[in-house]
């Protein structure tokens, strides 16, 4: 898994000088590929115990794959905000893993601060609640000496970013093995069509399209009356609020962006963009955009057109596309158009399924001690993602070391049911919806 060597695709910012300069405190092991051997290391026949953290459907898809690696794994743990989400995950894992799933009632953590718990019992731990919370668990993880699997995005703000690159620094000192859910990286389509653009099959590559237009997801799961507090409100809505998601486009659209950034081996250093929220107009929907438009602009000159939609009844597309300077790809179709046309065909029976790969090759890495820490480029591309958000809302041209060195912290005043939210409804129960160009939301934007 190799990160880029120069984040930015600047020749005279090598990734020292760029985590130095932008104030990202990162150990000399990240930079310098030092590692000091985890002492807890687990030997390939060991049996390796598992805890999921935020028991959605995103971690329990997680845990039943991290249980269908090969070797002996064993969930030991569970922590959720919410109960009722911790044993509706638990009865079907029980049911799909019935000799891998030993979590008594006293391995069963419920809160703000189960994830320390349900940390403190396994060798490797699973991180999927909202991205919100991401970094506070990651750093407690790697704190605790964990081997982690973590779900994109890993951050919604730039203060989280900069925890999650020093925190991963530190794992790599502690020989750390971390896997982030990105997993077109483990897609064969993806990994052999990248392969063949990074070997120049079209050329320089000049521009690209990124597009996550859809429908949009879940309608908000409870409503006022159903709930204790303001803060249970949106945890349990999460998806509609900055501080928990990040936006759909740091949400959603970070795996296409994410694309990109890896094909160039690079991310972009400046950007600017057009959003707004025409039908997602209800105070129920929170505080989110329902459009956004970003350009992208990498240090080469090239330009990466990124657009994401939650409209119904619009033109739609989860897709990645480049354009070279001999040729074009459709990325996410696997083809390459040029005077040597290719096309990925699949296996038959279809091709291994990235979630259940990305989570085979983590544990490979565990057992076997292969190097393996996707930390740092699920940071970077979660920021790429942020820098477009904080474009589209503020209207104005932002670069990244403005954006990575932001001091904008969505966090409320405490992780506790009777925290406030960074965003407090008015009397009418409606959010503030940026505007761009409004130079004093531009001041809680960047
Ligand atoms: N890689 C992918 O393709 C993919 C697909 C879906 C979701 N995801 C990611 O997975 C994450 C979870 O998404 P989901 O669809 O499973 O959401 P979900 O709402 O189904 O699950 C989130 C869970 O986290 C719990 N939770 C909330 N706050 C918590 C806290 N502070 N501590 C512990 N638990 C908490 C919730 O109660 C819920 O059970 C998101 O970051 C999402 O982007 C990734």
């Amino acid at each position: 898994m190799n990160e880029p060597e120069n984040p930015l695709g600047r020749p005279d910012v090598t990734r020292r000088s760029f985590l130095q300069t932008s104030g990202v405190v990162a150990g000399a092991a990240l930079l310098g590929g030092l590692s000091i051997e985890r002492s807890a290391h687990a030997a390939g026949s060991d049996e390796l115990k598992l805890a999921l953290i935020g028991c959605g459907g995103r971690g329990s898809g997680a845990a039943s794959q991290a249980l269908s690696t090969e070797g002996k794994t064993k969930l030991v743990a569970m922590g959720d905000a919410f109960e009722d989400s911790l044993l509706n995950s638990l009865s079907g894992l029980r049911k799909q893993h019935p000799d891998k799933v030993d979590v008594p009632p006293d391995r069963q953590f419920v809160g703000f601060d189960a994830y320390k718990k349900a940390i403190a019992e396994a060798d490797v731990v699973i991180l999927a609640t909202p991205p919100g919370f991401r970094p506070l668990h990651f750093e407690e993880a790697v704190r605790q000496g964990k081997h982690i699997f973590f779900e994109k995005p890993v951050a919604v703000d730039a203060p989280g970013i900069r925890k999650v690159l020093a925190a991963a620094a530190e794992a790599k000192k502690k020989n750390l093995k971390i896997g982030v859910g990105l997993q077109r990286h483990h897609q064969i389509g993806y990994l052999e069509t990248i392969k063949r653009l990074q070997d120049g099959a079209i050329g320089d590559i000049v521009s690209s399209r990124v597009y996550w237009n859809g429908n949009g997801v879940w309608e908000p799961r409870v409503t006022r009356d159903k709930v204790k507090n303001e803060m249970e409100y949106q945890v349990r809505n999460w998806y509609y609020y900055n501080w928990l998601s990040g936006d759909h486009i740091n949400e959603q659209h970070i795996h296409n962006i994410d694309v990109v950034n890896w094909i160039k081996n690079a991310y972009p250093v400046k950007a600017q963009g057009i959003g707004g929220r025409e039908v997602r107009k209800h105070q129920r929907y929170g505080e989110i955009f329902d459009h956004h438009f970003v350009e992208f602009h990498y240090a080469d000159g090239s330009i990466m057109y990124s657009q994401c939609r939650h409209q119904k009844g619009c033109w739609n597309s989860v897709s990645e596309h480049v354009q070279g300077t001999k040729g074009s790809c459709d990325v996410s179709g696997h083809m390459i158009r040029s005077s040597s046309p290719w096309r990925h065909k699949k296996g038959d029976g279809g091709d291994p399924n990235p979630y259940q790969v990305e989570h085979d090759d983590l544990f490979d890495a565990i057992r076997n001690n292969k190097e393996y820490n996707e930390a740092v480029r699920g940071a970077m591309s979660t920021m790429t993602a942020i820098m477009g958000r904080m474009a589209t809302y503020s209207g104005v041209e932002i670069d990244w070391d403005k954006a990575l060195n932001s001091k904008i912290d969505l966090s409320p005043s405490k992780y506790e049911w009777d925290g406030v939210p960074v965003s407090a409804p008015g009397p009418d129960g409606s959010y503030p919806i940026p505007v761009p160009g409004d130079p004093e939301w531009r001041k809680k934007i960047i």
